[in-house]
């Protein structure tokens, strides 16, 4: 693995002040190590692993690994990363968690949320409410008019199974890892790619197995949903289309994206079907934010090793007719000069990684 940052890292000799996020995907785990200098993260090291051949599979691969091996793989990218830090946090995917903004009556008062929003919240959830860890924040509300006064509250709320939680715990042990602090990755992102933006972002998270697709505003999630396609599924489209095997496939969709010309054209033929077919999901998803909420997405963010596909970005722009641009997690951090361009191509696949280890940065250990 590629890892620039190798000989820099051992600069840093204080530990107390570095955190490590770890963003454990179905194709690759990434990882983020961040230092707490002057009141600036600094970016110390990263890295990433791809599990396929932990499965006996090919680079890119998914994978359904035992914690037993991934705590192999998350231990094999700490070393060849050079990551020096044992603190982490780690993100749980948001297929293992239910994130939903629950509404109730306006007369409802604040102190009567708690005993509240766990009872509503049991009709989403398909889990006896004792299975699960169930948080949730109230959304800013905006009484500016006497209309608005009267608008239900918004609460967000997410619930992950107590099973899941117990996993990760043990997988961090298993990487001898202190690792206090689980996230859902979908908070890590938003944490990482967004500023001050104002109206309303959608953020596509364009994963190997998955995709998600969240509208935010002011920072806050408006709404979510998972589209069971991603990456790798435009690969087994080449795979099966062009009669090739998955490495190879693997290695064409890299090349040569959406961008083919003359003998290429045939991939980018192949590959922009399954594309628009999440795009179409993505628009759904939009859509309703629209009739829900009567507001518009001015903004595209795409996150997520598939948002390297080459010509993505403006093919997003074109069907989806908003402002487009590539998650750039490390314009939040302080890097070497001279490994700016690496970091901003590099940046959508490291998003969540890094929006992790800054969570941890801001709070301490
Ligand atoms: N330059 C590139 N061009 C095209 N696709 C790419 C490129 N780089 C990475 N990908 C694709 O991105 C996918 C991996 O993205 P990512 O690391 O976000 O997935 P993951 O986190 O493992 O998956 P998930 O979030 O669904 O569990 C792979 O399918 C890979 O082929
Ligand atoms: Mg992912």
């Amino acid at each position: 693995m590629n890892n620039p940052l190798r000989s820099l890292s051992n600069i840093f000799k204080k530990k107390e002040d570095d955190f490590v996020g770890l963003d454990i995907g179905t194709s690759a785990i990434k990882a983020v190590q961040l230092k707490r200098k002057g009141g600036k993260a600094v970016l110390e090291t990263y890295g990433s692993v791809a599990l396929g051949p932990y499965a006996s599979a090919d680079v890119g691969a998914l994978t359904n690994l035992e914690n037993t091996t991934l705590g192999q793989a998350i231990s094999d990218l700490l070393r060849e990363s050079n990551v020096t830090t044992k603190t982490a946090a780690i993100s749980i995917p948001s297929a293992s968690s239910l994130v939903t903004v629950i509404k109730l009556p306006h007369t409802v008062s604040e102190k009567q949320f708690s005993s509240v929003v766990p009872l509503e919240a049991r009709k989403y959830i398909p889990l006896p409410i004792s299975e699960v860890s169930l948080d949730w924040w109230p959304m800013p509300r905006r009484e500016t008019t006497e209309e608005s006064a009267l608008a239900p509250h918004e609460i967000l709320v997410t619930a992950v199974h107590n099973e899941i939680l117990s996993r990760y715990r043990e997988l961090a042990k298993a990487a001898s890892l202190r690792a206090d602090f689980l996230e859902i990755e979908i908070f890590s992102n938003v944490r990482s790619i967004f500023g001050q933006e104002l109206g309303s972002v959608l953020v596509i998270d364009w994963g190997a197995s998955k995709t998600r697709a969240v509208v935010f505003k002011h920072g806050n999630v408006k709404s979510f949903h998972i589209i069971n396609r991603g990456a790798v599924d435009l690969t087994n489209n080449l795979m099966h289309s062009m009669s090739m095997d998955f490495k190879k496939a693997e290695e064409i969709k890299h090349t040569v994206g959406l961008l083919g010309t003359g003998a290429n054209r045939a991939v980018s033929d192949i590959l922009r079907p399954g594309v628009d077919y999440i795009l179409s999901e993505v628009a759904g998803v939009v859509f309703n934010y629209g009739k829900q909420y009567n507001e518009t997405v001015n903004k595209v963010v795409l996150t997520g090793g598939g948002a390297l596909l080459k010509g993505l970005q403006e093919h997003v722009a074109e069907r989806l007719r908003t402002e487009v641009s590539l998650a750039d997690p490390f314009a939040k951090t302080e890097n070497p000069i001279f490994l700016s361009e690496t970091l901003r191509s590099a940046g959508p696949e490291f998003s969540i990684a890094t929006g992790l280890a800054l969570r941890k940065l801001k709070e301490g250990v």
